[in-house]
């Protein structure tokens, strides 16, 4: 299929939502949760995990939503598959968490086996089920399973549209982000103490810096923010490299916060004669010059996309940040019982020069934003779990952790009485209105 050369950036037509108050017993009330489990959860596709994950036969990686847990396996015949991950003998879990490499599924109960496709291998005792081990009826139950933006997405709902019809207009717009040029370099899920729908609501806005993030008020501007809807998906671009209108001052000189952003980035600011009007075009100048040492290929994206956050959300519950040399893929995963938490994954992505993933090219790919820790950059990173405050995930991510977590005990009040909602948060208001077309079945 023909891509588009360039990601477009013209404005999308603001559909007319209303303006009414969001209720919010959806966030706190569990009997939402077995709502959005068979209407949402059961009904969308997911993104499951990293391609990279199951790059071989007999790689696979499981992936937990709600009371589901699904198996994605790279089976002998090359291709990808999606299961539940249930022994069809007496209900066992076939795989814990995480990925890994076998050459068959065994059950650790009885030892039931099958091959990575699916098809039932080994029955111990066989002959002593008096109806047969039919291998068809045996078989592990299969999922919708699909790939784009390199990964796997499944959908357990067998009806459900194609992969590409579901995402629109998003594959065109990220092609030129070349997602196979990057590598896998963090990996991270944390227990926040809110719902999963606050984490979408809290990344869809740029409105809570001056609140949550002070610091970001100096490098990012968060007021000129594009808002995008694109059905149930959206957008934003949110410029960097200039600050929000409200820390320019009359000279337009560089703040502090911002010079020491730059310098941490390797940008040459002592040789930078401009002012906050010239300083994001001349950081684009200044990545593109450094693409001959650093094998990076930016020839597809535009100025403003190496100096901005290009944000997009899926529907229901995935949020690409993408910024060029690093790609940011988070994850709002529910919890299982309990409205009040949720699983935040955090992916992260960099760009290295075409045809190396190798642990040198890991290594040497630019590091805007993460710290590798030890041991990072040798094959895969550790997947890393814990909860909110056991330790840090990161200046911003703490922040909007803990707001949440008030967010989340402000909606139990019978003071609170629905959302409020601005123009500039078009987006959260858009995905309720397709949240609740979805619940309503
Ligand atoms: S439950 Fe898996 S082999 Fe018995
Ligand atoms: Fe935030």
């Amino acid at each position: 299929m023909n891509r588009l050369a360039y990601t477009p950036t013209d404005k999308a037509p603001v559909p007319d939502l209303g303006t009414a108050r969001i209720p919010v017993d959806r966030y706190t009330d569990p009997a939402y949760m077995a709502l959005e489990d068979e209407k949402i959860w059961s009904k969308t596709w997911l993104l499951a995990g990293a391609c990279c994950d199951v790059e071989k036969p007999g790689d696979y990686f499981v992936f937990e939503i709600m009371r589901e847990s699904i198996l994605v396996t790279h089976a002998d015949d090359g291709q990808l598959y999606a299961f539940y991950n249930v022994c069809q003998h007496r209900g066992n879990r076939l795989r814990g968490q995480g990925c890994g490499f076998s050459e068959r599924l065994a059950c650790a109960f009885h030892g039931w086996e099958w091959r990575l496709d699916g098809s039932l291998h080994h029955v111990p005792e066989a002959h002593d089920f008096p109806q047969g081990t039919p291998a068809e009826e045996l078989a592990l139950p299969q999922l919708r399973c699909q790939v784009w933006g390199g990964f796997v997405w499944v959908s357990m709902d067998p009806d459900i549209e194609s992969l590409e019809e579901y995402l629109g207009v998003i594959p065109d717009h990220l092609a030129p982000y070349e997602f196979e040029k990057h590598v896998l370099v963090a990996d991270e899920t944390i227990e926040w103490n809110c719902n999963w729908k606050t984490s979408v609501d809290i990344f869809s806005e740029t409105y809570h810096v001056r609140g949550v993030h002070p610091e970001s008020e100096f490098i990012a501007d968060d007021v000129n923010v594009q808002m995008d809807v694109y059905g149930p998906h959206s957008r934003f671009i949110a410029p960097m490299y200039i600050p929000s209108p409200r820390k320019i001052g009359p000279d337009k000189a560089l703040n502090e916060i911002m010079v020491d952003y730059l310098k941490s980035e390797g940008f040459p600011v002592e040789d930078f004669t401009g002012d906050v009007t010239t300083l994001r075009s001349a950081v684009a100048s200044h990545k593109r010059s450094m693409t001959n040492d650093n094998g990076l290929d930016f020839s597809k994206l535009t100025d403003d996309q190496l100096t901005a956050d290009y944000h997009y959300n899926i529907f229901p519950n995935v949020t690409f940040n993408l910024f060029g040399e690093q790609m940011w893929m988070f994850r709002h995963r529910p919890h299982p019982t309990d409205p009040n938490k949720m699983y935040f994954d955090r992916m992260i992505f960099n760009r290295v020069p075409e045809g190396e993933v190798s642990a040198e090219a890991k290594a040497g790919a630019v590091d805007l934003f993460v710290e590798l820790g030890e041991g990072q950059v040798e094959g895969r990173p550790e997947h890393d779990f814990y909860r909110y405050g056991e330790k840090s995930s990161g200046l911003l991510l703490d922040q909007d952790a803990s707001c949440l977590a008030g967010v989340q005990q402000g909606l139990h009040s019978r003071g609170t009485k629905g959302f409020w909602i601005s123009r500039h948060e078009i987006r959260i208001r858009n995905f309720h209105h397709w949240w609740e077309k979805y619940v309503s079945g």
